[in-house]
């Protein structure tokens, strides 16, 4: 057999440990490790490069219509950030209108998605309403591999839902075999704060933190731990974009009693503060749950270092200052806002210098919360997630010792800006291969728009 493409010389971190010798790739595909003597067609000699798993971004909000603003970054501009920062497949939100059925809200997505995606891609379903037939569509989509959903339990009056058709949807979802996430804040009680800060003229977006307290997000995530169960220990349940060790502490408690209830957290909560809301630019970070305090920040890493902490995900949701601000010159009230930060470039540079570098989590258990387990989690594993023969050649190649201070010009988002805007870290993406394609190397994505592809999710795997 004669190979495609060598990678020789680099060191090959795996969720289970590191692994001697070089990769051979054929048709996209991993076809052999090791020692290789076969024919090849290119060699890439990646000599004091670290190859890891492409990274899944398992939460990202490309074109995403939400408080009344489209995010900034379509599929293209979304996708070309994430290739550049190692993530070679994004798991993104399909989010109906009021009224629209599943099935025409998933083709209206793959119809955004495939002329423009350079990463590879799969979808989950956003239910914001039980219409009358959400229910019976849910075996369709899930047949579509759209196997994870996503309920609100915040933002009323838009995507919130209530307790009871919380429940049912469970139920739903679970009978046909697919993971249910959930945005787990106390929307009711949030609702009644914003209305109490702005009848006091308190509008300044560290209101946004105030009107959203820990408590929330733990009573909520409390909540729901307890309807899951009462459906059943065969429900596939995680927890998105946690921000709190105690709301981390209340799933896995209910894992060790036998429940598949996981949690998410994602960069931004390990990495920044509650302070960003006082800053002349804080509307640039106000998404839900808010920014917490450096207590809350160790506990996560702790959870995160410990595997309490299934996954990460950036939560990439993109507005311009100009969205920000509604366009208006002055920034509007805190709870006007569109909420959502940038973050699929970030999360390997973030993630591997504050967790990997600074000893705090393993290479292992980067690569286990970047990769293998939203592979497993959202059915892509084992073609997706993972090194070994048979997987997809989906790699990112990180030059540990590259110096980078984060700016706009280093990434590639449909902003001009970022919310780590001055900070150094140290080891980069350098180059990016998806299904045995160089699509970034050298700061320049070079994949084509539309060449990235929907891998359809099959049964999630909890362990
Ligand atoms: O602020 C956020 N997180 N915006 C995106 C929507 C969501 O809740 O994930
Ligand atoms: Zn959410
Ligand atoms: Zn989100
Ligand atoms: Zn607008």
């Amino acid at each position: 057999m004669s190979l495609d493409i060598v990678l020789k010389n680099a060191k090959i971190f795996t969720s289970s440990g590191p692994i001697e010798g070089d990769i051979g790739i054929k048709d996209g595909k991993i076809v052999k490790i090791g020692d290789i003597q076969e024919q090849y067609i290119k060699t890439i000699d990646l000599s004091g490069k670290y190859v890891i798993p492409g990274l899944i971004d398992g939460h990202t909000h490309m074109e995403f219509p939400f408080m009344s603003e489209i995010t900034a970054d379509d599929f293209y501009y979304g996708t070309k950030a994430s290739i550049a920062g190692g993530v070679t497949t994004i798991v993104d939100f399909v989010t109906p209108s009021h009224g629209q059925d599943l099935i025409s809200a998933y083709e209206k997505w793959r119809g955004n998605a495939d002329p423009k995606v350079v990463s590879d891609y799969g979808l989950h379903m956003i239910i914001r309403e039980i219409n009358s037939n959400v229910l019976e569509q849910i075996p369709s989509v899930i047949n579509k591999g759209v196997v994870s959903f996503k309920l609100f339990m915040a933002y009323k009056n838009e995507l919130m839902l209530p307790d009871g058709d919380l429940y049912k949807l469970i139920k739903k979802i679970s009978d046909f075999g697919g993971v249910t996430g959930i945005h787990a804040e106390n929307g009711e009680i949030i609702n009644e704060l914003i209305q109490e800060f702005l009848k006091e003229g308190k509008v300044e977006p560290i209101y946004h933190y105030y009107s959203r307290p820990d408590i929330l997000e733990i009573e909520a995530t409390n909540r729901i731990a307890s309807i899951a169960s009462l459906v059943g220990k065969d429900v596939k349940m995680y927890i998105v974009h946690t921000s709190t060790g105690e709301a981390v502490d209340i799933i896995s408690n209910y894992r060790k009693m036998g429940y598949k209830f996981f949690n998410e957290t994602t960069p931004h909560y390990l990495t920044l503060n509650t302070e960003m809301l006082k800053r002349p630019d804080a509307f640039r970070y106000v998404m839900s749950p808010p920014l917490r305090s450096d207590e809350q920040r160790t506990k996560l890493w702790y959870r995160l270092a410990s595997g309490d902490i299934f996954t990460i995900g950036s939560d990439h949701c993109v507005y311009s200052d100009l969205q920000k601000k509604r366009h208006m010159e002055k920034v509007p009230p805190f709870n006007e806002i569109p909420n959502g930060v940038p973050g699929t470039e970030t999360i390997l540079p973030l993630l591997y210098y504050f967790g990997v570098k600074k000893g705090i989590i393993s290479m292992e258990r980067f690569i286990e919360v970047t990769s293998l387990n939203p592979a497993k989690l959202f059915g892509l594993y084992p073609q997706k997630g993972t090194i070994m023969p048979g997987s997809d050649a989906d790699f990112a190649i990180i030059d540990p010792e590259k110096k980078v201070r984060i700016s706009p010009d280093v990434l590639h988002s449909n902003i001009d800006y970022t919310i780590y805007d001055g900070v150094e870290v140290e080891g980069w993406n350098v180059m990016t291969m998806r299904r045995g394609e160089i699509v970034y190397e050298e700061g320049q994505v070079i994949g084509k728009k539309g060449s990235g592809k929907y891998i359809p999710g099959k049964t999630p795997i909890m362990m």
